[in-house]
C-alpha cells in the first residue's frame, strides 16, 4: 500500500548546523556541514551533500523521471507513475545478497512534498543544484539563507514546439538567458521562414543550437518539441550527470556538440556493461535494461529522444518488446 498520511511529512527543529531533519515512512534524512545522512531500519548511508542535492533537485523537477533515479550506488527512487518507491540497496548486488536492501512505496504527492521541503531547507543561498560546479557557489557549511528562485525554476515543456504561438518562448538576452561562456562561438542566426499565405501562424522554426547555447542549467533535459509520444529533450551538459539513471524504456542520444563519456551498467546489479564515448554527431540507443551516468569535460549539447508512451515499461518488462530497438 502506498503511504499517504500527513505523518509522512515530519520536520523537527533545526539541528546544531541549522538544518531540519525529515522522515519519509521509516527513512530519515539529515544533513550537517558536508554530508547528507539517510537511515532506515536495517542500515544507514552518507553522501556528500552536493552529490545529494543535485539528484534531489532533478528527481523533483522531472516528476521522478522514467524508471529509476539512483542518487548513487545505494539510494534512489523508482517511478511507478502514481506512486514512487524510495529504496536503499535495492539495485546494489551486495546489499541485495546480504539481505540489507529496503524499499518503501509512497503516493507521488507525499514523496514530492517531503523532497521539496528538504531541498528548500538544505539549499543555501549561494548554491544552485542545476548549475555546473564552475557556475555556482558552495553547498557546504552551516545553514545560510535559501535559493528559492533556483530550485523552483520553470521547467521547459513545450506542448508542440518552442517558438510556436502560445508555446514556450525562445531564449534571449532580454528574457534572462545570455549565451553561456562555453558557447560564445555558437551562431545566433534564426531560420528564414517562407510560409504560404494563410499558414504564417502554423509554420514555425527555430535554431536549436542558439537555444541551447543560452541554457542556464546542466543535465536537465527539457521538452522542446512533442509529436504524440515522441519528445525531443535536448540538454546542455558539463561535469557529471548527478543521477545514475536506470531506464524502463529505450532512450536515444544524439551528441550535438563536443564529447560525453558514458558509464553503462546493468540496471539491477550495477555490473559494468560498457564505456561509451560519444563525439559530436554520434548517435546511440541506450537499452531498456541498463543504468548510465555521463561525464562531460566541457559544456556540450546532447539531444535525448524519449518515447513517453505509458505502455512501454509493461511491454518491455513482460518481454513483449525487446530491450534494444536495433539488433545487429
Ligand atoms: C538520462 O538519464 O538519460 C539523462 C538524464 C539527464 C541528462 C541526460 C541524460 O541531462
Ligand atoms: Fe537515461
Amino acid at each position: 500500500m502506498a503511504k499517504d498520511t500527513a505523518l509522512e511529512l515530519e520536520a523537527i527543529e533545526p539541528n546544531q548546523h541549522g538544518y531540519r531533519t525529515f522522515s519519509l515512512g521509516t527513512f530519515t534524512f539529515s544533513r550537517d556541514e558536508y554530508f547528507a545522512y539517510v537511515t532506515w531500519p536495517t542500515g544507514s548511508h552518507m553522501m556528500s551533500v552536493d552529490a545529494f542535492l543535485r539528484p534531489l533537485q532533478r528527481d523533483i523537477a522531472w516528476g521522478f523521471f522514467y524508471g529509476i533515479v539512483n542518487f548513487d550506488a545505494v539510494i534512489g527512487t523508482v517511478n511507478h507513475y502514481g506512486t514512487v518507491d524510495f529504496f536503499a540497496g535495492r539495485y546494489n548486488e551486495h546489499y541485495k545478497r546480504a539481505g540489507l536492501d529496503h524499499v518503501e512505496n509512497f503516493k507521488t504527492g507525499v514523496i514530492k512534498r517531503v523532497f521539496e521541503a528538504m531541498l528548500d531547507d538544505w539549499t543555501n543561498a549561494a548554491f544552485d543544484p542545476f548549475a555546473s560546479p564552475e557556475e555556482t557557489g558552495t553547498p557546504f557549511g552551516p545553514k545560510n539563507g535559501s535559493n528559492k528562485a533556483a530550485i523552483t525554476r520553470h521547467r521547459v515543456s513545450a506542448k508542440r514546439m518552442v517558438g510556436a504561438p502560445g508555446d514556450e518562448p525562445l531564449r534571449t538576452d532580454d528574457n534572462g538567458f545570455p549565451i553561456n561562456r562555453h558557447f560564445l562561438d555558437v551562431p545566433q542566426d534564426e531560420p528564414e521562414i517562407i510560409a504560404e499565405p494563410g499558414f504564417e501562424d502554423e509554420v514555425v522554426a527555430f535554431n536549436l543550437f542558439t537555444y541551447l547555447s543560452r541554457s542556464d542549467v546542466t543535465w536537465n533535459p527539457s521538452i522542446v518539441s512533442a509529436c504524440k509520444n515522441s519528445l525531443y529533450c535536448p540538454t546542455t551538459e558539463e561535469y557529471i550527470l548527478p543521477v545514475i539513471h536506470g531506464n524502463d524504456r529505450v532512450e536515444w542520444f544524439v551528441q550535438l556538440s563536443d564529447e560525453i563519456r558514458w558509464d553503462v551498467e546493468d540496471r539491477e546489479t550495477g555490473a559494468v556493461r560498457a564505456k561509451v564515448t560519444m563525439k559530436a554527431g554520434d548517435v546511440a540507443a541506450m537499452p531498456a535494461d541498463i543504468r548510465h551516468r555521463g561525464y562531460s569535460p566541457k559544456r556540450s549539447m546532447l539531444l535525448v529522444w524519449e518515447n513517453a508512451s505509458a505502455d512501454l515499461p509493461r511491454l518491455i518488462a513482460s518481454g513483449q518488446l525487446p530491450n534494444t530497438p536495433v539488433s545487429f
